[in-house]
């Protein structure tokens, strides 16, 4: 329930308490739905304030989905540092935090705006464990795998590049192009992560093999095996284009970020030959769904909103700026360059 003045009050909203006048008659019962009539008839009575009901969604933890996130952040800051300085990994830790974000993600929540909306709030090593943890609990409720599946894969986003405190921060904030020995240093981070959660001995052979092959590509292009074909285990391939997803959308030392639309047709464009298909087509299809109503800047520099998504073409939708409509599915030589709400 949320207290409200009057001048902010919308036509609209449902009354949380009963409105009684000053001589104890009632007004209105509590869930009227407020017109406009209502409101004048507030101001004439000079009631100033009232309660109403909270549609906004709620995540079944009860917790503000920032509050989650920067919780999940400090978390994933602690157990990375004591990795780093040789301490083994906080088992329950991990296993609380990757909890609270299993119990935020559910297929209402537009988590990708919420991710959108924590993007600087740390250094990208720690937002992007966090986003590609709350991203592979997301493929996972999406392709209805078993809860616990779910939560094991959360585990798997959380610790995919757990390796990388080992590499010099130098390398991997890197703002230009990496020298053929430092990329190889990076590379490393897939062995030295596997390592560190095997010798754990805590958590299951595919999350330690999601940080081993998360690099893997079906052409055989990918470190560190280089193997080929779609054959990677499972909790690898999801953490595979939940990390290629993140990384596309967000700011790194060498790139910035680029719009969700062009993540999701890279992820199209991978899935011929480098990610797993049967994981990269749901999420091309579900993502459609967040689409409509967003507000975009056009590369063209315009400013419009998403009013149609077809989800055949879901990167290509119908954008209206102002009273003219761009159909991107016809028009190719203008695309989504940015979303800004
Ligand atoms: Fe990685
Ligand atoms: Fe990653």
């Amino acid at each position: 329930m949320l207290r409200i003045k009057i001048s902010n009050l919308k036509p609209g909203a449902r009354l949380g308490k009963d409105i009684y006048s000053y001589d104890a008659q009632l007004l209105l019962p509590r869930g009227t739905v407020i017109t406009q009539e209502h409101l004048h008839h507030f101001a004439a009575r000079g009631i100033e304030e009232v309660f109403i009901m909270d549609s906004r969604p709620r995540p079944k933890s009860g917790k503000p989905f920032a509050d989650v996130y920067v919780d999940s952040l400090q978390a994933v800051k602690s157990f990375m540092l004591e990795a780093k300085l040789g301490k083994s990994l906080d088992v329950e830790e991990i296993k609380t935090t990757t909890e609270m974000l299993f119990l935020q993600v559910f297929d209402e929540i537009d988590l990708f705006r919420q991710i959108r909306l924590m993007k600087e709030k740390d250094d990208y090593l720690f937002t992007h464990s966090v986003n590609v943890s709350l991203l592979c609990i997301l493929i996972g409720r999406w392709m209805k795998c078993d809860e616990q599946v779910i939560r094991e894969l959360g585990v798997a986003g959380l610790l995919h590049d757990i390796g990388k405190v080992y590499i010099d921060s130098e390398i991997l904030n890197k703002p230009g192009q990496l020298t053929k020995e430092e990329y190889e240093e990076v590379k490393k981070h897939t062995t030295l992560g596997y390592n560190l959660i095997v010798q754990n001995g805590s958590f299951s052979h595919d999350v330690a093999n999601a940080a081993l092959l998360h690099h893997e590509r079906a052409d055989g292009s990918g470190y560190p095996i280089g193997t080929k074909g779609y054959n990677l285990p499972f909790y690898a391939a999801v953490t595979a284009v939940a990390d290629v997803y993140d990384a596309i959308t967000s700011d790194r030392a060498y790139s910035s970020r680029s719009s969700p639309y062009t993540a999701a047709e890279i992820l199209w464009e991978e899935s011929f030959g480098r990610l797993d298909p049967r994981i990269t087509k749901v999420f091309y299809d579900k993502i459609a769904n967040f689409y409509v109503g967003n507000q975009v800047r056009l590369s063209n520099n315009e400013i419009g909103v998403v009013i149609f998504v077809d989800p055949s073409m879901p990167t290509r939708p119908i954008v209206m700026v102002d009273d003219k409509f761009y159909n991107l599915a016809t028009d190719r030589s203008i695309f989504i360059q940015e979303v800004i709400d």
